[in-house]
């Protein structure tokens, strides 16, 4: 079994295809100097095999044998030679005695390390921070550090979740994972559990190997057929298999299961038969899984059920399943994401505002929670968008404790199609002052429970990593979910560190990876904020359909309430309490002045606090609309160095994952090409506002698919009309017509970067051939869907637009560009525009 286990550690390491993410064990360089500084032995105290003792012991052994390549033995008392000792500290202590005084205090989960001439003391407060203890020393070592030190280490918050939208059920808007880019559900298939969870416990283990300690398996907008006794009996068998790794289940409930899987005639949460009913839940779960962490519940939401719906408050609907939970020790995370998306008007009335919502529902009910009741909250008031402020209601909850809910999948920020490294978000949130009280606040603070004093607070991640080998589509998205852990664990840790520990972790030590990882990373957020959505407009994609592709124009005229009110001369959010929304007033006072002024509101929450001009100043001296123009250019040319950069790792790391991460680096440079001419195209068409540089609405190289001789392709107008150049592409006459585009070259002799945009609908794999005077530069097909997770679309739109580049192609004046088009499926072979480009040039 040993050598089993051993040969797959190994055997993961050599395929580097992402499983292993970031605990490969891969040899450290000049792995031999340091066999004398390591132990020789693993010894655990009190072991249980199934517990995360014991799966320290095994880490050791698996994590030494890998990074060094010295096999351990694993003793139950002390064996000769030097040893590494895992267990708990009352374990430890019962042993010696003596030892007691010399611990430090640790809170739950916390650990101690003691390194001294190869002998390892690991000790944990519970078996969780024993294992936490052994995969901090294994990641120490495996960056090439192998001295002596002393570590105490206690997490900042107790409540270090996961939240995973995995559905029952395939198919539906969402597929197998709501809003999930990197494959099938790990847990879930055809309405029942897996049999085949393996998976799902190496997912246990990289969570607990950054310190999170519960995951919820379901989606929030729960399916009731969770809790019937086959599913329980299923989710029984998902907590087996993540107890070694002291990693608990959180089920996520649907409010009107009582009637809807129970067959009551109601779910009114202070009904008698209701609360019967759900005790009768929580006994039967715990009984199949005594350790269960609890529930997650999204109530009266987004069409979801709720204690509203009987008049009842939200206060009720949480306490509802806390006094069920009670007795078993579990706690309930109730979701402050409450708001009606169907009511709101945006045009009969100035002062709607979703981002009002969740302190509005929450009003005057602090002190009505039970005490096993953590609310959790969103970033933002409105829904994990490039740029938000902090979400307000972290300053109302003073009894009840909060979690921050952060999102790892990329659901607003390129969905892992696109790089974007979010720890930098995530710490400008969490280190944001609030000024409760005119005192010191910040978010951390708050959700660490030290401001406010609570018990239960913390961290909430939506991850929803898939089946793909990856995990999240994308190796480089894999340090969100490190960082994630990390910051839940400690958010004094900076960007830039944990990233330099996942990137040895994942590729190594050579220093130009390291120099390139860095880069790309710290200015993708930054990046990706240009080209998407600046000064607090939101990410304006499109946010009827896909949250992917731009489309400026969906975020107004509907009911969901993220919207920008463009107008043809101004923009953004009035959200003031003298003239607008009042949102700004839900802040404590110092901050709410700082937002209500339009002078000290930061540029890059401008729009999202205050409606003015395209032609309004801002701090920089432009005005917001050139400010759009040049962030756009500015942050999709970043994009494209991406891929410069990223090729000089070439022979640097292993083939697999460079090709695996050149593929999607290029296809974002492409895409943020899109993002930007999307919406500037878009905002130059409603303000009326030239480009001070010309650029917008001019594109010199270009050449409109649409003026190109056509035969069997005919111009089709394209909605919305920002997504194509000239507003038009082409596509073939029908479904089975071969389409060809052909148009003579001016440009002077020479060589040119030949880029082709296209469109890649998920509706079938029409390919493509591009031919320069009848020779054949390139050949590819409409097969996005298979190779980027992210969500798929059947429209000719910013979602599905994509650019292929042929590099250093020789082209004469005259000569014959022609591209060719075979429909396949539904998909008729979409041309946008062939640019023709001096090498070096992009447009
Ligand atoms: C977003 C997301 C939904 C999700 C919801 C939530 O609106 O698009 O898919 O269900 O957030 O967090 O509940």
């Amino acid at each position: 079994m040993r050598s089993l286990l051993w040969l797959a550690v190994v055997g993961l390491a050599v395929a580097e295809d992402g499983l292993a993410a970031w605990l490969r064990y891969a040899r450290v360089p000049s792995a031999s100097r340091h066999l004398g500084k390591l132990p020789s032995a693993v010894v655990t105290l009190n072991a249980t095999k199934g517990y995360p003792v014991h799966t320290a012991g095994q880490e050791l052994v698996d994590g030494i044998g890998g990074l060094f390549g010295k096999k351990l033995t694993v003793a139950k008392s002390k064996p000769k030679g030097t040893t590494a000792t895992v267990g708990t500290v009352s374990a430890y202590v019962d042993k010696n005695p003596s030892a007691a005084k010399g611990l430090p205090d640790l809170v739950e989960d916390g650990f101690y390390l003691k390194i001294s001439k190869g002998n390892v003391l690991i000790l944990g407060q519970n078996e969780r921070g024993a294992l936490y203890g052994a995969f901090h020393y294994l990641s120490v070592i495996a960056q090439g550090n192998v001295s002596d030190f002393t570590l105490t280490s206690n997490p900042d918050a107790p409540v270090r979740w996961v939240n995973q939208w995995d559905n029952m059920q395939d198919g539906g808007t969402h597929g197998s994972v709501e809003r999930g880019y990197g494959g099938d559900s790990i847990f879930f298939w055809d309405g029942h559990i897996r049999e085949d969870l393996t998976r799902a416990g190496q997912y246990a283990r990289l969570l607990a190997s950054i310190g999170i300690n519960a995951v919820v398996a379901n989606n929030v907008n729960a399916n009731a057929s969770i809790l019937t006794p086959e599913n329980m009996d299923g989710l029984a068998r998902i907590a087996d298999v993540f107890r070694p790794y002291g990693v608990q289940l959180g089920v996520s409930l649907n409010f009107a299961a009582p009637q809807l899987l129970g067959g009551l005639d109601t779910f009114d949460p202070l009904d008698k038969t209701v609360v019967n009913w759900w005790q009768g839940i929580a006994d039967n779960l715990y009984k199949r899984i005594p350790d269960m962490a609890g529930y997650l519940v999204k109530a009266n939401s987004e069409g979801q059920p709720g204690p509203m719906t009987y008049n009842r408050t939200l206060a009720d609907g949480a306490n509802l399943f806390a006094r069920t939970l009670k007795p078993h020790g579990g706690i309930i995370l109730f979701r402050a994401f409450v708001y009606d998306h169907r009511s709101l008007n945006q045009t009969l009335d100035w002062k709607a505002d979703r981002a009002n919502a969740a302190v509005d529902y929450f009003d005057g009910l602090d002190d009505k929670f039970e005490d096993n009741v953590v609310i959790q909250i969103k970033y933002g008031p409105i829904d994990f968008q490039v740029r938000e402020p902090v979400s307000p209601l972290f300053t109302h909850l003073r009894r009840t404790g909060a979690t921050v809910e952060l999102q790892i999948t990329q659901e607003y920020l390129g969905q892992q199609a696109h790089v974007v490294y979010l720890a930098p978000m995530w710490k400008e949130l969490l280190d944001f002052d609030l000024r409760v009280d005119s005192k010191p606040s910040t978010l951390k603070s708050i959700v660490s429970g030290k401001r406010f004093g609570q018990k239960l607070t913390g961290y909430a991640g939506v991850v929803n990593v898939g089946t793909n080998t990856t995990w999240l589509g994308s190796h480089l998205a894999m340090s969100n979910l490190y960082a994630y852990g990390k910051l839940a664990w400690d958010p004094e840790q900076t960007s830039t560190g944990i990233l330099k520990e996942w990137t040895t972790l994942t590729f190594g030590h050579d220093k130009l990876v390291h120099d390139v990882i860095t880069k790309i990373s710290m200015e993708s957020w930054p990046a990706y904020e240009d080209y998407s959505g600046n000064l607090g407009i939101q990410t304006l994609t499109d946010i009827l359909l896909g949250h992917y592709g731009p489309n400026p124009g969906s975020q107004d005229g509907n009911p969901w309430g993220q919207w920008t009110r463009a107008d043809d001369d101004t923009i953004g959010m009035d959200r003031t309490v003298w003239n607008g929304t009042g949102f700004a007033g839900q802040y404590p006072p110092e901050i709410a002045a700082m937002y209500e002024n339009i002078e000290t509101t930061p540029d890059n929450l401008l729009l999202w606090f205050h409606h003015v001009p395209y032609t309004q100043k801002l701090k920089s001296g432009k005005t917001v609309i050139q400010h759009f123009y040049d962030a756009h250019y500015k942050g999709s040319a970043t994009a494209q160095t991406f891929v410069t950069l990223w090729e000089k790792l070439k022979g640097r790391i292993d083939k697999e994952r460079y090709e695996h991460v050149l593929f999607r680096l290029i296809y974002q440079a492409g895409h943020s090409l899109v993002w930007r001419d999307s919406v500037n195209q878009f905002y130059f068409n409603k303000s009326g506002i030239p480009d001070e540089l010309g650029r917008v609405g001019n594109h010199k190289y270009r050449i409109e698919a649409e003026e190109m001789e056509l035969k069997g392709y005919k111009s089709y107008r394209v909605s919305p009309f920002e997504a194509a150049s000239g507003y038009h592409c082409v596509v073939t006459e029908t479904n089975s017509t071969v389409g060809t585009a052909t148009t003579k070259l001016k440009v002077p002799s020479g060589k040119y970067d030949l880029a082709v945009n296209y469109y890649d609908m998920a509706l079938g794999n029409s390919t493509w051939e591009l031919f320069v005077d009848r020779k054949l530069v390139g050949k590819w097909k409409g097969d996005l869907e298979y190779e980027l997770g992210r969500a798929p679309s059947p429209y000719i739109d910013g979602q599905t637009a994509a650019r292929k580049t042929f590099r250093g192609v020789r082209v004469k004046k005259g000569s014959e560009l022609k591209v060719v088009g075979r429909p396949d499926g539904l998909e008729p072979a979409p041309i946008d525009y062939i640019s023709v480009l001096p090498e070096g040039t992009v447009d």
